[in-house]
């Protein structure tokens, strides 16, 4: 069933009906796109547009078709051009001539428009709910990891953190990155319906009613903009694809520290997988996994922008692609999430290692230099002769605790037997801004 068959003389051609074919994706959009058409019908009646025992009618199909959709006994499958065109047939099967009024002061451009922002919103709050779990995961996990672990810049050997703190760093960026999800969400909340095609209707609508009635914060005014507007699909996979990287970072790390070169952490099981050939392997494939899955969430962000860019006002059917992008790009990130959430909760922590490794590789030559300066000499100097005494250790292969008060003193006469318990991991964590680590 067409939609718009009246000025075409001849059929068109049987590729070009499939290749114009949205509906295996739009079709995802069947709830909201009866949540909208019930609105719009209400408001139409309101205004006395349709009367009510028309609006009535339709509204009566429309739920029906809703409840059937649900029980399993209307399948969304057929030769339809959209989600739009199987549902206007399915509502003039079961209301009759009647549904053929339901497009009153409509157009599918405003429609589509619509639902795709009632599904951006509700899947939205579905990605700040997995990213509170996997927070609150995080949480939990540095509530346990209050031990001393090396500090990395250059993946080379820092200063001493603690595992809780590396992991909270984790805890902020997600908490960002719920913010921006939710501004988002916050700027899109302007209610297309009513544009029609692009200008507007000399109908007497109500937009106020079914923003007010579909649950949006306000009307979106300019109704050429309104049906043009794909800012908040790109917004949200820009949103998605800043998770993901997040997400790779930790990945990457967690790849990385379950190396038996570094053996900070051990995989659950539950989260590796084997070789089929080396029976000794435990592969961190989901880690692997997000990783690898954060470049389709980059790519899917560069093409929606590149779709969009350059495209002239009103609506044009390239955005027909923004769907695609978007449901995509929300499963991937679903999915990515509550697996990162799966593999820090079961993460085994090997906390002594962790300790282990603050004892080599110098990670208290910033504190030495902190202690010279303490006894007046400026930074620089103190800097340059930590510098000196860390070039002794190397060649000695020795930390820099394990000199002797005389070897040090020769380096500078400030220093003093205090040195040891000062550049000490521990007493470095009880120390100026560092009790936040702890
Ligand atoms: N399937 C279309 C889309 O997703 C619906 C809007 C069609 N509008 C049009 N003027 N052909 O964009």
């Amino acid at each position: 069933m067409k939609l718009w068959g009246g000025r075409f003389k001849t059929e068109e051609d049987s590729f070009m009906d499939k290749f114009n074919s949205s509906f295996n994706i739009d079709q995802r959009l069947w709830e909201q796109d009866i949540k909208g058409s019930i609105a719009h019908v209400s408001m139409l009646s309101k205004c006395h547009i349709l009367s009510s025992d028309e609006a009535e009618k339709i509204i009566k199909a429309l739920e029906q078709i809703h409840a059937e959709i649900l029980d399993g006994s209307l399948f969304l499958e057929g030769e339809f051009e959209d989600i739009h065109s199987f549902l206007e047939y399915q509502v003039t099967q079961k209301a009759g001539a009647v549904g053929k009024k339901m497009h009153t002061a409509r157009s599918r451009n405003d429609q589509v428009a619509l639902d795709m922002k009632l599904y951006v919103k509700l899947s939205g709050q579905e990605v700040i709910k997995s990213l509170e779990k996997l927070i609150s995961a995080i949480e939990q996990k540095s509530n346990e990891s209050s031990f001393p672990m090396p500090g990395y810049t250059h993946l080379q050997r820092a200063q001493i953190v603690t595992f809780k703190y590396h992991l909270m760093a984790y805890y902020e960026m997600l908490s960002r990155d719920m913010k921006r999800i939710e501004n988002a969400l916050s700027i899109m909340d302007t209610c297309p319906l009513g544009s029609c095609a692009l200008a507007g209707t000399t109908y007497p609508i109500d937009r106020e009613f079914t923003a007010a009635m579909l649950e949006f914060e306000a009307v979106q005014k300019n109704t050429m903009d309104s049906v043009s507007d794909r800012d908040y699909i790109i917004e949200m996979i820009s949103a998605f694809s800043i998770i993901m990287m997040h997400l790779s970072r930790l990945s990457e790390e967690f790849i990385i520290f379950s190396t038996k070169e570094f053996d900070f952490i051990a995989l659950s099981d539950a989260y590796s997988t084997g070789s089929s050939i080396m029976p000794q392997k435990k592969n961190p494939d989901s880690l692997e996994l997000v990783r690898g899955k954060t470049g389709r969430l980059y790519g899917n962000l560069m093409g929606i922008l590149t779709t969009m860019k350059a495209l002239p006002l009103t609506y044009n059917k390239d955005m027909q692609e923004d769907k695609q992008y978007y449901f995509e790009s929300l499963d991937t990130v679903i999915d990515c999430i509550t697996i990162i959430e799966g593999v820090v909760s079961t993460l085994t922590v090997k906390s002594e290692n962790m300790e282990k490794a603050t004892k080599g590789g110098f990670l208290n030559a910033t504190e030495l230099a902190d202690y010279l300066v303490k006894q007046g000499i400026a930074f620089r100097d103190a800097h340059s002769i930590v510098g000196q005494v860390v070039k002794h250790c190397e060649a000695k292969a020795m930390e820099i605790d394990q000199l002797s008060l005389e070897e040090l003193k020769a380096f500078s006469p400030h220093i003093k037997e205090d040195v040891y318990s000062y550049i000490e991991p521990s007493s470095i964590l009880k120390q100026g801004t560092k009790p936040d680590m702890l």
